[in-house]
């Protein structure tokens, strides 16, 4: 196994519906024995991180903004801009999420420039990438996921690159409960590092962590964990459940 620190996210979405609700699942993160190897960070709405934030006991766990802009400050109606998310105490923040990218239009170069901007202020970065199930179907899955990181490459230079942790979500693996294959899986992260590897250096290659997500669950997880190139998951539905402490634990 590979010497790169397991790494579990869990991307609460626009969920739950509340702050009392979103402190529940915190309590429960709280009171879990985590395996201490494991990096745990959760990601809840921008309204509830500093609440969440200030409900976190257990020092294991870390939080993570869903998105951010890459201006600092102006007229941008909506948005909140990395450096709030770092003066707000959160150190990690989702980039190019694919529900970003197709439901609002975010570009392979928009997520870069937002990637720069949060590196830029001082945050970490979880940077997803991911295929739909046409471009699989029409064997682009490489092709794809290299133009998603080749706009990001632009913008990085390779010391950046320990501050980034790249999420491989097949799209249509996404809230549908069909899981990428642990072959599946792994071969596309071993086409991921094999492309850092040209495109940046071998050993931001071998060092960056490439966590799969893509409806895990505590059915799942181990199988995927124990493949070479997977170093962790980002994790949708189930990180709103009490399954989602197995996943953490799914190489213990
Ligand atoms: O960012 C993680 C998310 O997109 C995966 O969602 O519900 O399939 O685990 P889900």
């Amino acid at each position: 196994m590979s010497t790169r620190q397991f790494f579990v996210g869990g991307n609460w979405k626009l969920n739950p519906t509340s702050v009392g609700k979103a402190k529940e699942l915190v309590e429960v993160l709280n009171k879990a024995e985590l395996d201490p190897n494991t990096e745990v960070v959760i990601s809840p709405p921008s309204l509830y991180l500093i609440p969440v934030r200030d409900a976190v006991s257990n020092k294991q766990i870390t939080i993570s903004a869903q998105n951010a802009y890459y201006k600092e400050n102006g007229a941008f109606t909506g948005e909140i801009s990395s450096s709030q998310i770092k003066e707000a105490g959160i150190p990690y923040v989702i980039l190019g999420h694919s529900e970003r990218r197709t439901i609002f239009h975010e570009t392979n170069e928009v997520v870069a420039l937002k990637t720069r901007a949060a590196l830029d202020a001082g945050l970490k970065v979880i940077l997803c990438i991911g295929e739909t199930l046409v471009q699989r179907e029409g064997g682009e899955t490489t092709k794809v996921c290299e133009g998603q990181l080749s706009a990001v490459v632009k913008q990085t230079k390779p010391e950046d690159w320990s501050n980034i942790v790249i999420a491989y979500e097949p799209v249509w693996a996404i809230g549908t409960g069909k899981v990428a294959t642990t072959a599946q899986a792994q071969e596309t992260h071993v086409d991921v590092r094999a492309y850092l590897s040209t495109a940046v250096s071998t050993t931001v290659a071998s060092e960056t962590r490439v966590i799969y997500g893509g409806s895990v669950n505590s059915g799942n997880a181990k199988d995927l964990a124990g493949q070479q190139d997977i170093d962790g998951f980002l994790v949708g539905g189930a990180s709103l459940k009490p399954e989602f402490v197995d996943i953490i634990n799914a190489r213990k």
